[in-house]
């Protein structure tokens, strides 16, 4: 899809419709020369559905010539509060709309709004985000917009490409996550990650299981040890010369997540090819950092493996070493995540880094903390955690504290081994968390848990630019805050 910002007026543009956000109670601000231009059409409309700007609703005016335009759609904002977030809404809910019309071209012009190169920013990340739709098995009978342009702003170009490029990033990780189990695996991530590395300039490695148990990498290996599909830790690093910070990002990429022994549910198994969110969000990074000039050595480090049953599987009862020689004892083989992320958590200390963050849809308990509208965060540094809240306030993910007490880490400790891998019923986030603790370095270092918030079962009730299925949810977020720290 192009996408393009200009100082055009809103009158001079031919498209097929031109989306304009506006406010709850002020459907017509700034809108009396477009009214005057369609003859008080707009007005009339307004009145007539009673259009008052409520969040996510629309109202579409056909021009019938008077304008270049074939139709005007007002796009309710609510309070609009946070402007980029008000924007993103808009413009998503407008590219929904405007490809359920079978419209090709898509114009939006801030009206009311602020004609900065912040929003128009914002507008085209929406825009982008909401026309997204998952095509590679079962093509979308309606066309996909073609062009996106957003009129009235001036000198937002560099702020329009930033736009697409995090955009795109999304959709890469979508299309991951999205994809198959059969498809995506272990290898395949593998495979994903070189190519990466040979397009973007990024030293690749992976390291399968023979370079696995040279390293001492017992946990990712007994977690994958069920499977047919061999393990692979991979690591991506971008360095830029004269790099500033050294950051490295971890991802946890379980491609299927049966529960291993501790079988799950048939419901509980139904999205479990999305088990590799964090991974996915961790490559789509990775990708995007050469294209927004990241001034930092960024290294990610994804744990791929699958949770299966076969007859090698790891048991309760069995007891692994970690990369870093500290033991595990395996009490729930559901309880897999934190198991590969111990070893990949422990290959972060050798970049010395000034942080590490993990993304990773981790326990079931973040969801019922937090529902599908936030992911959990914890980590050992208010600072770090404090700037990836923001970042995510910024992006528009929303990103909740919980606390990692003392009592949870003592919660994981094992009866044969230093640790045990699940620790009881309540505060699972937390004990989840606690247990990666124990595996991270003396660096800062924070816990995003994704459960809830990296697929969704149904679109109802989300925001328009999150589409059913994976939402590519961190991607926005680490890149904001690697931009910004
Ligand atoms: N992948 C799951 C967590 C999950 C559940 C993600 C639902 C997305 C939606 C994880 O591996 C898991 O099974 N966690 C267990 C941990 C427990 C056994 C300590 C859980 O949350 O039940
Ligand atoms: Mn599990
Ligand atoms: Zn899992």
């Amino acid at each position: 899809m192009k996408v393009s910002a200009s100082d055009r007026p809103w009158d001079r543009l031919a498209c097929d419709v031109l989306a304009i956000p506006v406010r709850s109670g002020k459907p017509l601000e700034g809108l009396q020369p477009l009214d005057d231009a369609l003859g008080g059409w707009l007005r009339d409309a307004v009145a007539l559905d009673h259009f008052e700007g409520k969040r996510d609703t629309v109202l579409q005016v056909l021009t019938h010539g008077r304008l270049p335009t074939a139709r005007v759609l007002l796009v309710g904002t609510g309070a609009a509060e946070d402007l980029a977030e008000a924007s993103r809404r808009a413009a998503a809910a407008a590219a929904r709309q405007a490809q359920a019309l079978r419209a090709k071209r898509l114009g939006i012009w801030p009206g009311a709004f602020p004609p900065t190169p912040e929003v128009a920013a914002a507008l085209v990340e929406g825009a982008l985000l909401g026309a997204y739709r998952y095509t590679r098995y079962k093509p979308d009978p309606t066309p996909s917009l073609e062009s996106v342009e957003v009129v009235g702003v001036r000198g937002a170009a560099a702020a329009v490409r930033r736009a697409r490029v995090l955009a795109e990033a999304t959709y890469f990780a979508r299309d991951l996550v999205n994809g198959p189990p059969n498809e995506v695996t272990p290898a395949s991530l593998a495979r994903i990650a070189r190519q990466l590395g040979r397009q973007e300039g990024l030293r690749v490695q992976v390291f399968g299981p023979p370079q696995l148990r040279r390293m001492g990498a017992g946990a990712i290996l007994a977690v994958g040890a069920g499977s047919r599909q061999p393990p692979q830790m991979i690591v991506l690093d971008y360095r830029p010369p004269r790099a500033r910070k050294t950051y490295v990002v971890v991802g946890k990429g379980v491609t299927f997540d049966a529960g291993g022994l501790n079988i799950k549910s048939h419901e509980g198994m139904e999205t479990m090819k999305a088990d590799m969110a964090g991974a996915a969000a961790v490559l789509a990074c990775l990708r995007a950092l050469p294209a927004l000039g990241i001034p930092h050595r960024v290294v990610g480090v994804v744990g791929a493996v699958e949770n299966l049953l076969g007859e090698a599987a790891f048991k309760p009862g069995d007891v692994v070493r970690a990369l870093d020689r500290q033991t595990i004892e395996i009490t729930n083989t559901d309880a897999e995540g934190r198991v590969v992320l111990a070893d990949c958590l422990a290959y972060a200390r050798r970049y010395r880094p000034d942080a590490v963050v993990d993304l990773a849809t981790l326990t079931g308990a973040a969801i019922v903390a937090l529902g599908y509208h936030a992911a959990a965060i914890l980590g050992n540094d208010r600072d770090l955690v404090r700037s990836l809240v923001e970042a995510g306030q910024r992006a528009g993910e929303r990103l909740w504290e919980l606390p990692l007490y003392e009592e949870f880490v003592e919660a994981m400790r094992g009866e044969v081994a230093q640790w045990k891998n699940s620790g009881g019923r309540y505060g699972g986030a937390q004990k989840g968390a606690a247990f990666l603790r124990a595996f991270v370095g003396p660096h800062p270092w924070a816990h995003l848990d994704i459960a809830g918030v990296a697929f969704l079962d149904k679109q109802e009730g989300q925001a328009p630019h999150l589409p059913k299925g994976a939402t590519g949810f961190g991607v926005r977020t680490l890149l904001r805050w690697l931009a910004e720290g």
